[in-house]
């Protein structure tokens, strides 16, 4: 018998390219993050994350958000899929949808999104543009749990990257992006391996 704990069950929801789902699916085939990755969820049926989830023989669902009537309603049907698969940590890995408090009440502190951007700097759509428009030197990216606001919820693990003066929205997107692909599943080690607390805004990590 092996000392391993139990894998971490989680979900990832995406609403896109799913080059974050990526990383995390790599790491976790790596061994490196003792979790699995029992249901990937989309909001839109043409996610390409969908076909890379299906590749790595993930079951892959697509919970069309046109359907309901509003955001609690929808938010109520995904928290029954995800109960259903047994999750214990929901991934935003570019969902492009603002949860309702039925999910965030449903996993307290069990939510982490990607955003594009040094929070609270440039939340919401668009944080690339947001940035360039500004005129920052820096950026980066934010891991941070979820709460009802907007982008708003305790700051996991953060990454900078320098603002280039010929930058486009593209070329700052490839340049976060990478960073993303390190520190999300990192932050998803931390959590399957117990080692992230929160008290009220701040999160603590243990080495
Ligand atoms: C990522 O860059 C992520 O930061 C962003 O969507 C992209 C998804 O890429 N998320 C947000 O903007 C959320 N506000 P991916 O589908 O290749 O992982």
């Amino acid at each position: 018998m092996s000392d391993q704990p139990q894998p971490l069950v989680l979900a990832v929801l995406v609403s896109g390219n799913g080059s974050n789902l990526q990383s995390i699916i790599d790491r976790i085939d790596a061994g490196t993050i003792n979790a699995r990755i029992a249901c990937v969820v989309s909001n839109t049926p043409d996610a390409h994350a969908l076909l890379r989830a299906r590749r790595h023989g993930i079951p892959a669902l697509t919970h069309d958000n046109s359907t309901y009537g509003n955001r609690k309603e929808y938010d109520a049907a995904l928290v029954k899929i995800l109960a259903g698969y047994g999750v214990k940590l929901v991934v935003l890995a570019g969902f492009m949808r603002i949860l309702s408090e039925v999910m965030v009440t449903a996993f307290p502190h069990a939510i982490m999104n990607i955003h594009p951007a040094l929070l609270p700097a440039f939340p919401g759509l668009h944080a690339q543009r947001q940035a360039l428009e500004y005129g920052v030197r820096y950026s980066g990216c934010t891991v941070h749990f979820v709460d009802c606001g907007t982008d708003t919820g305790p700051i996991i693990i953060q990454s900078v990257v320098p603002v280039m003066q010929d930058d486009t929205e593209e070329s700052l997107s490839r340049r976060i992006q990478k960073e993303e692909h390190q520190v999300f599943p990192e932050a998803v080690r931390l959590f399957a391996e117990g080692k992230i607390s929160v008290n009220g805004r701040h999160v603590h990590l243990l080495a």
